[in-house]
């Protein structure tokens, strides 16, 4: 039986302040949901919200990691530099780094490969454009990101991977894929890991839904057979709607 795993992904939400504030809050609204819980703030408010969620049952994540470990990178963050605030997750592949920071899918293998080499859990984001879901190029899309992505990734470390599907059309826009057409491509990442990897690390494998999750739709999101949680965004900014996200399968 896989776990339901909620997220919340921050964005540029939030100073070191406001994060606290928020966190602490958070850590009290989200003392009984039974499912697996991770927040990522911004890098600036990471050390803030550490030391909130520290001992509790969320888990803090960075929505960026470098795909190096040290040097002369102006302006990134290494997975030490995650580690040493506990951070225990990070998100990789987020439609917006492919797209408004061109990000590639061998760029992406590098981080996920670095990050899983520290010990760091993955959120690994993948899905279609309008254009391409128009275009009938949902399945192959995907395929090349989760193979380009994994590559070289072994199946002891793939225990360490969560999929998060973001079909790019629903994020931050209001639209949702129906709870049908989501499954059914839940079901090619399944089946693609099968493919790649084995029966059991399919099975195993936790595959996130992402893009305009609320309050009135995860339900019948989460109770589609192959939906195992919810990468959220700007649901995951406001108290109640996240509570009432992170709670609907208690
Ligand atoms: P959204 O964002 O919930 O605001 O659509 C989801 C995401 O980008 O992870």
């Amino acid at each position: 039986m896989r776990e339901y795993y909620i997220a919340g992904n921050w964005k540029m939400n939030n100073t070191a302040s406001q994060a606290r504030e928020f966190a602490e809050a958070l850590v009290d609204e989200l003392k009984d949901a039974s499912a697996k819980m991770m927040i990522a703030p911004p890098f600036t408010a990471l050390e803030s919200v550490s030391s909130i969620v520290r001992g509790t049952n969320i888990v803090l994540g960075a929505q960026n990691m470098s795909h190096k470990e040290y040097g002369a990178y102006t302006g990134d963050i290494s997975p030490e530099m995650l580690l040493d605030l506990d951070v225990a997750a990070v998100i990789l592949g987020h439609s917006e780094r492919r797209i408004v920071f061109g990000e590639t899918d061998e760029l992406i293998n590098e981080k996920i490969k670095l990050a899983l080499s520290k010990g760091l859990e993955v959120v690994f984001c993948i899905g279609e454009t309008l254009d391409e879901r128009e275009a009938g190029k949902v399945e192959s899309v995907v395929r090349t990101q989760v193979t380009k992505g994994l590559s070289g990734v072994d199946e002891g470390s793939l225990k360490h991977v969560t999929i998060a599907y973001e079909p790019v059309w629903a994020i931050g826009t209001g639209r949702t894929a129906t709870p049908e057409d989501a499954n059914n491509v839940h079901q090619f990442v399944r089946s693609l890991i099968k493919e790649l990897y084995s029966a059991d690390a399919s099975d195993r494998m936790v595959i996130q839904y992402g893009g305009s999750v609320k309050p009135d739709n995860v339900k019948e999101l989460l109770d589609q057979s192959d939906i195992d949680g919810a990468l959220v965004g700007g649901a995951s900014l406001d108290l109640e709607s996240f509570r009432a996200i992170a709670l609907c399968k208690n």
